[in-house]
């Protein structure tokens, strides 16, 4: 074999037998092969198992998507390139033209916007309401028949919770589907509820090194088997490394989010009392207006802190800027803290009766807590108050 040839069939490496990597190698290869055709072709007909294609079912993949389901507590999982690919994969899979989905002005901006400029296009509608709004979920879903109801909880940026057992029951009663984005909460969290389907943004807390995207589907096996189909069409797939990675991430995700879920409960504490500050929004307050519910439907209270600035918008700027270990930018659940300013956390697509709905000031700041040491984290919130103040 000459040695250009040689190099694209390298000499083959095997485990002996009994032999394992303590870390599953990643499989970064788009295509598989079988030494016939009969057996492959038994394989892409689903009569025995195996790979082929990447974009159809890759190992380390499918070695998340199994990891997924059982940390939330489902039969199936399907992963994505982000989490507005996991998204887009569930509306573009179960709607039809002419459907009508319920939303909430507290709904994340780019999934409201995909269901207004995307889906709006081939004619799906989409009601906001706010998230508290139970009797106005009630009139919606009694007046219109509804595909699906899309929440979160909790909402960002100030935390409000979803009821989700009455949101759920409500739309389970007039025949839509239940979707939970889960980003904010976890995996660990909302399992026990009767959700149809599950969405992360696996970018967050699920990696939480802020060095990799991903998104994920959780759901029954059914409803799972429906989207798959489509999902393998629309290609909205995530790399074997990007997997890699994510599971790699899982390995702390729960010794990360509880450090964050303490800290974050510190600091909330700390800026509840602090003169420099008006209204913390955290659901492990017991000022927060659903700290109950809290209590009832969460494990915990989360990694992300709310606050309004007492000294008003200019005041809110001074403080993200003065901060010195809280990076000024999007995205929550990394290992290093984050802060995004009001002028950032605006919803400029909201009218200005949905955005007071939304509970978002001018003078809103939102904090990610990191697991950097929390004293460090609080000598920095007194440092960037005092200036604030100044
Ligand atoms: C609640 C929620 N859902 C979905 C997404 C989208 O995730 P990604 O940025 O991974 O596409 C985000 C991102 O911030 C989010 O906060």
């Amino acid at each position: 074999m000459k040695k250009p040839t040689r190099a694209n069939h390298p000499p083959a490496v095997t485990l002996p037998a009994g032999n394992r990597a303590l870390v599953d190698p990643i499989y970064q290869s788009v295509k598989f092969e079988f030494d016939d055709v009969d057996t492959t072709l038994a394989a892409l007909r689903g009569k025995q198992p195996g790979f082929f294609y990447s974009r159809v079912a890759n190992p380390t993949t499918r070695q998340l998507e199994l990891l997924l389901a059982e940390m939330q507590g489902r039969d199936d999982a399907i992963v994505t390139g982000s989490g507005m690919g996991a998204v887009a994969t569930v509306l573009l899979s179960l709607l039809r033209q002419g459907d009508h989905v319920l939303g909430f002005v507290e709904t994340y901006a780019p999934t409201r916007r995909m269901l207004q400029r995307i889906l709006g296009r081939f004619g799906v509608t989409l009601t906001l309401l706010g998230i508290a709004d139970l009797a106005g979920v009630e009139r919606v879903l009694a007046a219109r028949p509804t595909r699906l109801v899309l929440f979160e909880s909790p909402t960002n940026p100030v935390t409000k919770l979803a009821d989700i057992e009455r949101i759920t029951g409500l739309a389970h009663r007039h025949g839509a589907l239940a979707v939970l984005d889960n980003s904010f909460a976890g995996l660990h969290n909302h399992g026990q509820f009767d959700i149809d389907l599950y969405i992360h943004s696996l970018t967050k807390f699920a990696s939480g090194h802020s060095d990799v995207m991903g998104g994920a589907v959780i759901g029954r096996s059914e409803l799972m088997r429906t989207i798959r189909q489509d999902h393998i069409l629309i290609g909205a797939i995530l790399d074997p490394h990007a997997a890699f990675l994510v599971l790699r991430g899982l390995k702390t995700y729960s010794l990360r989010y509880r450090a964050m879920c303490d800290s974050a409960q510190r600091i909330a504490e700390f800026l509840a009392v602090h003169p420099a500050v008006g209204r913390v929004h955290y659901p492990g307050l017991p000022s927060h207006p659903q700290h109950v519910l809290a209590r009832a439907q969460m494990q915990d209270f989360g990694g992300v802190v709310a606050f309004d600035l007492a000294g008003g918008p200019g005041a809110a700027t001074a403080f993200c800027e003065a901060l010195e270990l809280f990076g000024l930018t999007a995205s929550v659940g990394s290992t290093e803290s984050l802060v995004m300013a009001p002028q950032m956390l605006k919803a400029h697509d909201l009218t200005a009766e949905e955005q007071r709905l939304s509970g978002v000031s001018e003078s809103t700041v939102r904090l990610s807590i990191g697991i950097e040491d929390i004293e460090d984290l609080l000598a920095d919130v007194t440092q960037a108050l005092e200036r604030a103040q100044a």
